[in-house]
């Protein structure tokens, strides 16, 4: 990471962008990204992170390359939130043992957006029992040059529940994974920024979850 990068990670709070492969309104992929926001915002989060979900997966049109020259706007935006986010957070279900085609237009959006390229990415699998779908996203994301965030992929088994994202927020061991996946995430941007030779200073909150883990 360059040095500007290190400098703005050390004076503002983290950026996460949550992406759900599922347009359902009672979505549970959409319910464990919504109690991740929760989980970023309570009180026994220690630091700054400022959590919000693309809720225009919807309204992309199908892919087509000959558009990309001229975009439609929610392409537009879609690049937009990618750009600002210092890491994507994707949830998304299995559909006959495949991704679905809400999650593959968006990643197909940005196949040729060159700021994709080394985007941290933690996926989170809402399944109890979908590995297909999971095994194929993370191949799709290898291939895009994404950085899958090594300890905040993880399986956060949702879609057999019905709590809401409230209860999920605050219910073990849910409660758990989220953290355990976004302490993972804050970490690898730390060590991102960290490069040989040109030390940046330890975003506040980094600090904090040292403190923690030692404690
Ligand atoms: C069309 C369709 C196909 C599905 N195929 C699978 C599948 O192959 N494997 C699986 O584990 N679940 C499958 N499911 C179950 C979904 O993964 C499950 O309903 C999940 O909760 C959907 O995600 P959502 O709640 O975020 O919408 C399928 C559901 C639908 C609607």
């Amino acid at each position: 990471m360059i040095a500007a990068d290190q400098r703005a990670l050390t004076s503002r709070p983290v950026r996460l962008l949550g992406l759900c492969g599922s347009l359902r309104q009672q979505s549970r992929s959409r319910a464990l990204l919504d109690a991740t926001g929760l989980v970023t915002g309570g009180s026994a989060w220690p630091g700054p992170v400022a959590f919000r979900i693309f809720d225009h997966l919807g309204q992309l049109p199908l892919f087509n390359p000959d558009e990309m020259a001229l975009p439609s706007a929610h392409v537009l935006a879609l690049w937009a939130a990618v750009d600002d986010a210092d890491a994507l957070v994707i949830a998304s279900p299995e559909y006959a043992h495949g991704v679905t085609g809400t999650i593959k237009n968006a990643l197909d959006w940005l196949v040729g957006h060159p700021p994709f390229a080394g985007k941290p990415i933690a996926v989170f699998n809402p399944s109890h029992r979908a590995d297909h779908a999971d095994l194929s996203l993370k191949e799709t994301l290898r291939t895009m040059a994404a950085d899958l965030i090594p300890g905040a992929c993880l399986r956060i088994p949702v879609t057999a529940c019905d709590l809401s994202a409230q209860q999920l927020s605050s219910t073990s061991p849910y409660r758990e994974l989220m953290t355990e996946a976004l302490q993972a995430v804050v970490r690898h941007l730390w060590e991102r920024s960290d490069s040989p030779g040109q030390k940046g200073q330890p975003i506040e909150h980094s600090k904090h979850l040292n403190a923690k883990e030692t404690a």
